[in-house]
């Protein structure tokens, strides 16, 4: 089992590899005095893993009540937390209880936000079943959901007790999802290690799957670690998102988080080329990352489009927005742009 520490405020473990789902009991009770849990997941997880997972818990001791919305990003709004809220209050849970998290990034932000916001707030654990959870948004403490305005417009830093990461979840993955996942892993090779992107371009991301996760979880803890609460570094992580966002919200939430982050790595990438904050080459290094993975380089929408979408984003300051673009491969930087500066990013990306 490899093991990576997050050292925000609080830190805690992120444990990767095979066959955990069966050991989370054990793994838990090591961090917690409660003896009673949510498990909260989507209707498609539960099918597939709900019952290794609760069986698991009752086995080390714990009193288990188990809650599942219908899968997908259009089920990541106010009426499904509000759900979630009820189950907790009406299952007794006390402010000493924790939930546990298991599915995607999409129960891991939901069900986050309710353990941040039960009872001013219970311990979670998260078990992400998704190549993007494990990787990505299981990490950091960011919880949220969308709002009819954009996304993840409602939410909270609440960071989890423990990351319980079984790679072998990934087996039942559908190819489009997991490609989900490569999507924000090759953001994190181009803004922060250039040597990962170069593994991730030559070598076989699923044949390496744990240490694929765990050099995820480093680049994440580090920039997390420095900047829990995104004053500054770990805006870096946004790279693609600011246009990623607004393909996700144009779409209606049809088309999926990567496949927008994807796209807007390659949207930010050529407007920051043509407009001077990055070196020729950087566009073609996104390029040819969505070339191989299969990964979309564009999308149906127009700039002006884009730029309305944009403008209802959250990580907007006043008048201005912080946008991230490469410095070189394996380094990025944010450029903070007026509105008119990012109505001409937005027509320079597309
Ligand atoms: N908090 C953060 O820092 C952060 C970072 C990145 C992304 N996110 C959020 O994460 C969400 C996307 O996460 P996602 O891509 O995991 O989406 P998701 O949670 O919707 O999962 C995608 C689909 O895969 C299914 N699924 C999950 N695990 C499975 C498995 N092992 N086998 C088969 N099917 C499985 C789910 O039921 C769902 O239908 C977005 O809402 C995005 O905003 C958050
Ligand atoms: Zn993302």
């Amino acid at each position: 089992m490899e093991t990576v520490t997050v050292n925000a405020s609080v830190p805690y473990p992120v444990h990767i590899s095979s066959g955990l789902l069966e050991r989370a009991g054990e793994l838990i009770a090591g961090v917690t005095h409660s003896r009673t849990c949510a498990v909260i997941t989507d209707t498609t997880v539960e099918k597939l893993y709900a019952a290794p997972v609760c069986r698991s818990l009752q086995d080390a001791g714990f009193r288990v009540c188990l809650h599942a919305f219908p899968a997908g990003e259009q089920s990541k709004n106010l009426q499904t937390y509000g759900g979630m809220l009820e189950f907790l209050a009406e299952n007794k849970l006390t402010r000493s209880d924790f939930a546990v998290t298991l599915g995607g990034g999409v129960v891991g932000d939901m069900g986050g936000f309710a353990a941040a916001t039960y009872q001013r707030g219970i311990d979670f654990i998260q078990i992400p079943t998704t190549f993007l959870a494990a990787s990505d948004s299981s990490v950091g403490g960011k919880t949220a959901i969308d709002l009819a305005a954009g996304k993840n417009l409602a939410g909270a830093f609440h960071q989890p007790k423990m990351v319980i990461c079984d790679t072998d979840a990934f087996r039942t993955l559908p190819e489009d999802i997991f490609a989900d996942g490569v999507a924000e892993t090759v953001k994190h090779g181009l803004i922060a290690d250039k040597d990962f992107y170069q593994f991730l371009m030559t070598g076989d991301i699923r044949a390496g799957i744990d240490e694929v996760v765990r050099r995820n979880v480093e680049i994440k803890a580090t920039v997390v670690g420095e900047d829990e609460k995104e004053h500054g570094r770990r805006k870096l992580l946004n790279f693609g998102h600011t246009l990623g966002h607004a393909i996700e919200k144009c779409s209606g939430y049809t088309i999926s988080h990567g496949r927008a982050v994807s796209s807007g790595m390659v949207l930010a990438s050529r407007a920051a080329e043509k407009l001077g904050f990055s070196p020729a080459g950087t566009l073609d290094a996104v390029l040819a990352a969505c070339r191989r993975f299969g990964l979309p380089e564009t999308c149906p929408y127009t700039a002006s489009e884009l730029y309305a979408a944009a403008t209802g984003d959250k990580k907007r300051d006043g008048g201005s927005i912080d946008v991230v673009v490469l410095e070189e491969t394996g380094k990025a930087k944010t450029v903070r742009l007026d509105l008119d500066g990012l109505r001409e990013f937005t027509e320079a990306a597309l």
